[in-house]
């Protein structure tokens, strides 16, 4: 990796970002590529690696943010959307591509006998809720604190709860994330502690003839990137079968972890789960997948129709052109080739922890990674909370990768490609090595 030079000159990125802040509040559109002093400019990508515009490669741990699982400009991705590109991107009428890669999607789980499309993570989530809320005629929710789903009202609730506002263990606060959130929304959601049981049963109980559902990430990044037990999905799925509530997954990033979603390392199916992220094949998309009966509250050819649902771009042809051709590369041997690369990851990152001698610790599931500034791997969102002390230190260790030639997440999270080798991994160990060590005085 190119080491980045230090320049007295604007750089092409900073004069860049000098017309951006002129025009989009903060300078872009999403939070997600700022970076101080300026975000980086991209000139291009190729498989696992970015180049920016200042000439500058780096391994994309990020994958903008989950959702390239071949990387960048998958030759037979960019050759399928530009036949299709040449014959026109979105229209008034149906394609057939949408018909083969629904029939795709749901041959990949026992659970999805039907699927719709949508163009985001954020409306797949939402059109769950709703389409829960429709055919159980309940308006609430309930939600794992700090789980992030989306920008949706209700989804949002309490994913960014601190010390000061969360309140007590037993029966957290619905925290707005938004100024401004309606206080019927808040009212509406009720927020419960991930992997605990008692707690989340009680709570759900207050609240049992209004839950429309449960909604649950399998493997929440923001609470830690830890796996939902055994015993706490069961338990959430057997409240929803007694209470007539419904279980809906968000497996927008999870669904990457098993061929067809974390869901299947379960011995229950949700009623309804929402998709997004790598299956656009790099293009915008969501997809919510289930029951018949439930997906049927979407039916326009219904008497009454309880969930009218539709969206310009959902279905588009080049999107489903890209997420089909992608998914079929992803088969079997793809997941599992990717997952036993990520826990040789996860393993040596482990190691260079050991060797650096730091309190920090590592977790992860499928082809995800996380690292925190915390001796011993938290266990929902309150342990997983990251205080200014910590946030310092990741920042400084981001800071080091970057430098470095290696692109991670935020929260000092990586996101493997189908196209990355150990080659890339050794890289990445060497690197966080050196940079476990520059942060070791920083504890
Ligand atoms: C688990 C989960 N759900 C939903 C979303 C929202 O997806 P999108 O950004 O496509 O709206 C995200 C995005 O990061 C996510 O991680």
């Amino acid at each position: 990796m190119q080491q980045q030079n230090k320049k007295t000159t604007v750089s092409a990125s900073e004069a860049l970002y000098a017309r951006a802040l002129d025009v989009m509040p903060g300078g872009c559109s999403r939070n997600t590529v700022l970076k101080k002093p300026h975000p980086l400019y991209v000139a291009h990508g190729e498989g696992c690696y970015v180049t920016d515009i200042e000439g500058i490669k780096r391994i994309d741990f990020a994958n903008n943010m989950a959702s390239l699982i071949h990387g960048h400009a998958h030759p037979e991705v960019v050759a399928a959307v530009t036949a299709q590109l040449q014959k026109g991107s979105a229209f008034t009428l149906a394609t057939e591509v949408e018909i083969d890669y629904a029939e795709h999607l749901c041959s990949r789980n026992n659970g999805f006998d039907q699927l719709r499309f949508v163009n985001s993570g954020t409306e797949a989530v939402m059109s769950c809720l709703k389409a829960a809320r429709a055919f159980t005629g309940r308006a609430k929710i309930a939600k794992v604190e700090g789980a992030y789903h989306g920008l949706y009202d209700y989804a949002e609730v309490s994913q960014t709860a601190n010390p000061k506002n969360w309140g007590d263990a037993s029966n957290p606060v619905s925290v707005p994330v938004s100024h401004g959130t309606p206080a019927s929304a808040l009212n509406d959601v009720v927020v419960i502690p991930f992997n605990d049981i008692g707690r989340s049963i009680s709570i759900l109980d207050q609240h049992a003839d209004e839950l429309a559902c449960v909604l649950l990430d399998l493997i929440p990044h923001r609470v830690g990137l830890i796996e939902a037990s055994q015993d706490y999905v069961h338990a959430l799925h057997q409240w929803t079968r007694d209470n007539q509530a419904l279980l809906v997954c968000d497996e927008v990033i999870t669904f990457r972890s098993k061929y067809g979603g974390a869901q299947t390392g379960y011995d229950v199916l949700p009623d309804l789960t929402a998709m997004g992220k790598m299956i656009g094949g790099g293009f915008p998309v969501g997809a919510l997948a289930g029951r018949r009966d439930v997906m049927d509250v979407m039916n326009p050819l219904a008497d009454k129709v309880l969930f009218p649902h539709s969206g310009t771009f959902s279905a588009n042809p080049v999107t489903m052109t890209a997420g089909l051709v992608s998914m079929e590369h992803f088969d079997n041997a793809a997941v599992e080739a990717i997952n036993r690369l990520a826990e040789v990851t996860r393993s040596r990152i482990s190691e260079a922890i050991a060797l650096a001698d730091i309190p920090a610790c590592v977790t992860g599931s499928g082809s995800m990674f996380r690292i925190h500034m915390k001796p011993e791997a938290p266990i929902n969102y309150r342990d997983a909370f990251v205080s200014p002390e910590e946030a310092k230190i990741i920042k400084a260790l981001l800071d080091h990768l970057f430098d470095n030639g290696i692109i991670m997440i935020g929260t000092c999270t990586g996101m493997l490609s189908t196209v990355m080798t150990e080659r890339e991994i050794d890289i990445l160990c060497d690197v966080l090595l050196a940079g476990f060590r520059k942060i070791k005085p920083l504890f």
